[in-house]
């Protein structure tokens, strides 16, 4: 079964037009961190590559396509965390860099911190040599377009945030059966400006412990620490439940509970994955034996040979 990698690329409603191009940039980086795992990479390794790709492409909520906070400007968060030592790192509300899962993972491997924020995170990415971008580089015409729209008088925000939650994700395990799980985000549209919401959290946005399995969240921020999601499909996992069942039965307790929507991909150690969602959509895909699995609605799950470039 193993290697296996899953990625996601946000819940919430997905405009028809745009799911067909979200689903190929996630099935392209998909493939991408299965060609890490195949070549010997570690699951960290994959979860990194996956998630690299994603922020560098503009289509997704995380790097480069962010949502803008209230002030029109970007703040993003990342973690990333790994199974055999319990190791993470994760960054909030950092400005200016290409790719704040990078940064997450020069946390984890360079200091003896796990969480760095704001201006202290950009003075250690400055010196790790992480180059600085113009802000303007990584802010397109829609996330604009889309941040005018919500300041204009009557616009309703929670519709809005629910219109493009495109927090980017991944899990994977390598051929040690080692687990790990990456997670960034621009966070939520015209959030206030040092809002930090559940990607950076240890067990909101992601966990991952080599003894049960690996989680990465998206969804309502707000609600998803509420019930520490990622922890909670892991308690569940502890307790006999397969990746499938505990990504369930923690969506459906966050939706019955707090009333939050949200999606998860989940794997344990052997290789059993989930993709899940409580949220209309989810783009998301896994790579296993040399096949490529995805989809975006409920239900949908499409099956192509890996080499399928399509
Ligand atoms: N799930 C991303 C956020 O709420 O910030």
């Amino acid at each position: 079964m193993l290697p296996v990698v899953v990625v996601h690329a946000g819940a919430g409603c997905i405009p028809k037009e745009q799911a067909k191009v979200c689903s190929s940039g996630v099935r392209a980086a998909t493939r991408g961190g299965y060609t890490v795992l195949q070549e010997g990479g570690s699951a960290m390794d994959a979860v990194v590559e996956v998630v690299t790709q994603l922020e560098n492409n503009p289509l997704y909520n995380a790097g480069c396509g962010s949502v803008l906070n209230v002030k029109g400007e970007i703040e993003m968060d990342a973690i990333v965390m790994e199974g055999k030592t319990l190791g993470s790192g994760a960054v909030s509300a950092v400005r200016r860099i290409a790719n704040p899962t990078q940064l997450a993972r020069l946390v984890m491997d360079k200091t003896s911190h796990a969480f760095l924020t704001a201006e202290g995170a950009s003075q250690f990415a400055r010196a790790m040599g992480v180059p600085e971008v113009p802000e303007e580089s990584l802010i397109t015409d829609y996330a604009r377009m889309r941040w005018k729209q919500n300041l204009a008088p009557g616009a309703n925000p929670v519709e809005c945030q629910m219109g493009k939650m495109g927090t980017v994700g991944a899990v994977a395990v390598d051929k040690d059966g080692n687990v790990a799980c990456a997670t960034s985000t621009g966070g939520i549209l015209n959030q206030m400006e040092g809002r930090v919401g559940d990607t950076p959290i240890i067990g909101s946005g992601g966990y991952a412990d080599n003894n049960v399995g690996a989680v990465s969240t998206t969804g309502h921020g707000e609600a998803i620490m509420k019930v520490t999601l990622a922890k909670l499909i892991l308690f569940h996992m502890e307790q006999g439940q397969s990746v499938e069942a505990a990504s369930d039965l923690a969506l459906a307790y966050m939706k019955t509970r707090v009333q939050g929507l949200g999606g998860v991909v989940t794997v344990d150690p052997h290789g059993h994955w989930a993709a899940r969602f409580s949220s209309n959509q989810m783009v998301w895909a896994a790579a296993q034996t040399d096949t490529l699995h995805y989809g975006v609605q409920t239900g949908e799950h499409v099956t192509q040979s890996i080499d399928n470039p399509h």
